[in-house]
């Protein structure tokens, strides 16, 4: 019996426009909930490699810069019926190769994190993926003397600052290419801004993030916002394990699904003392 030698029978290139429906019928493959909007989204801000046969798409691999110090990277997929072949070692090496030195993030599922572990990525924290229809909204004030409003265009600035203070790295480019897809929402006390919460359309319905908050009660004042805001639709979060919002997020409707292994390769990205990201913008960004 002839055995094909599939890993000899590839070839990787750079990720073209043109590649995105293939690699989004890849995700939908993987039961992954992107659009192909979603997809043409993380394409706009970074760059990535596809492993072709036979002159189709069967692998994808994705990163994204966060200044000139950090990356991230993700969108990591093979085909199911070419998986254990080292297709996914040779588009991790390459998307390696093109980061270079730079400190760089992931979140692993459980399928990737060996790999991972194998290229030197060390774990550093869990997020977890809450989602669900939320029914009746379950209202959290905010504290006393603040008030929730759009954030609007004068906001900007402040956003991109608080985003990077959160996340511990650069968020400009990521803000802005964000705030064209987003609706957010600020917690301003007297002017001074005490932190902010976006929401965009992705995957079955809406995803809430980034979450960024001086404490977890004001985090919880504009995630409950925004369930009440999208009653009956499908709303999906992921957040970190240290803001401790996971049983709070169970009680609201939006039930915990999967969780990822954060992990670094070089320096963990340090948030600045007094504001937390609490809920990531995707898998892919941080
Ligand atoms: C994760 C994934 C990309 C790996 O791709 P792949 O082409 O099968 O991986 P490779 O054949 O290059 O294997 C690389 C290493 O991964 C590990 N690995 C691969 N498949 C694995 C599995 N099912 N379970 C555990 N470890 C596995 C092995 O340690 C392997 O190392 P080895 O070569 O020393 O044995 C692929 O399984 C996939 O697309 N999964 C679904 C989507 C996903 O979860 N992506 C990761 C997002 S973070």
């Amino acid at each position: 019996m002839a055995v094909q030698n599939l890993a000899t029978d590839i070839t990787y290139r750079p990720m073209l426009e043109g590649d995105l429906p293939t690699a989004h019928q890849l995700s939908q493959a993987v039961r992954w909930p992107h659009r192909i909007e979603d997809w043409q989204f993380v394409h706009r801000l970074g760059s990535g490699f596809v492993a072709e046969r036979n002159g189709e798409v069967i692998g994808s691999a994705m990163c994204w810069s966060h200044g000139s110090d950090y990356a991230s990277l993700g969108m990591i997929i093979v085909s199911p019926d070419a998986q254990g072949n080292g297709i996914g070692r040779a588009l991790m090496e390459s998307i390696l190769d093109l980061i270079g030195e730079r400190n760089t993030l992931l979140f692993a599922t459980p399928e990737g994190q060996p790999l991972y572990e194998q290229l030197g990525f060390q774990a550093i924290g869990t997020v977890h993926q809450h989602r669900g229809t939320i029914v009746k909204p379950t209202v959290v004030a905010p504290p006393p003397g603040e008030r929730i409003r759009p954030a609007g265009l004068n906001d900007r600035t402040k956003l991109i600052e608080m985003a990077a203070a959160g996340a511990g790295m650069p968020r400009a480019s990521v803000l802005n290419e964000l705030l064209q897809v987003a609706d957010g929402v600020v917690l301003d006390n007297q002017g001074e801004l005490t932190g902010f919460a976006l929401i965009r359309r992705f995957g079955h319905g809406y995803v809430i993030g980034p979450v960024v908050a001086t404490s977890v009660e004001r985090a919880q004042a504009m995630i409950s916002y925004w369930a009440g805001a999208r009653v009956d639709s499908f709303i999906r979060i992921d957040v970190d394990d240290s803001g401790q919002l996971s049983p709070w997020l169970q009680e609201l409707g939006l039930l915990q699904a999967d969780s990822v292994v954060a992990m670094v390769k070089g320096k963990a990205p340090a948030p600045a003392t007094g504001l937390q990201q609490f809920a990531i913008i995707n898998q892919a960004l941080g």
